[in-house]
């Protein structure tokens, strides 16, 4: 049996804790597809081409230390506008996607293209202002010096380009259930996922 869970939004709005915590109560595999797009823009600093990067993919470029950093996260929306970055990653997500036992995807574009037919999609998304405190805290608990102000302008900076780019771009699903979790913790946030999923089974 294949079920597909696809989570959008736009960056630090809660999808990887929802997912994770959504993959982990029904026993569904999880992808954070953002992970795919930060491990090609992090093979550019090495001097490919975003192309040569996204084609080249390997398993091992995932679990690269510094795929969390800011710098990954600009180069991962810059390669991630380039359309035949996106369509070298395709196959493998949507073979994801379809896998026995059921699979959670988060990203931008999961229920738009890579799983439009997808049992459950939801847009997840926060204020900029609650976002930014959000990566702000996780990145300093990294260890990274950085203040809210950039973060808040590196979250903006990205969002446009993912919303504004001509291939796949970042928006809800028009039968995308919408979330916002500005005003919800965590717990409460998945709680309220959790319940509307379990409608659908
Ligand atoms: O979700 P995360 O912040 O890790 O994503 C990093 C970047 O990867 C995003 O800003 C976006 O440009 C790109 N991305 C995408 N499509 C996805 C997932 C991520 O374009 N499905």
């Amino acid at each position: 049996m294949s079920f597909c869970i696809a989570i959008d939004g736009p960056a630090a709005a809660g999808k990887g804790t929802i997912s994770k915590a959504v993959a982990a109560h029904f026993g569904f595999a999880h992808l954070d597809t953002g992970l795919l797009y930060r491990a090609t823009g992090a093979k550019t600093f090495e001097g490919l081409t975003p192309i040569e990067a996204a084609q080249s993919l390997t398993a091992e470029d995932l679990k690269r230390d510094d795929l969390r950093s800011g710098d990954a996260g600009q180069a991962a929306s810059r390669v991630a506008a380039v359309p035949e970055v996106r369509a070298a990653l395709v196959d493998f997500q949507q073979a994801f996607a379809r896998r026995e036992g059921g699979a959670v995807l988060d990203g931008r574009d999961i229920g738009t293209v890579i799983c439009p037919d997808a049992e459950v999609k939801l847009y997840v998304t926060a204020s900029d202002e609650v976002r930014a405190k959000r990566r702000h805290k996780e990145l300093v608990e990294k260890g990274e010096e950085i203040t809210l102000e950039e973060v808040l302008a590196d979250l903006r900076e990205r969002d446009e380009r993912d919303a504004a780019r001509a291939t796949a771009p970042l928006k809800p699903a028009e039968d995308a259930t919408v979330i916002d979790t500005s005003d919800m913790s965590i717990d409460e946030a998945v709680a309220q996922v959790l319940a509307l999923i379990g409608d659908r089974r």
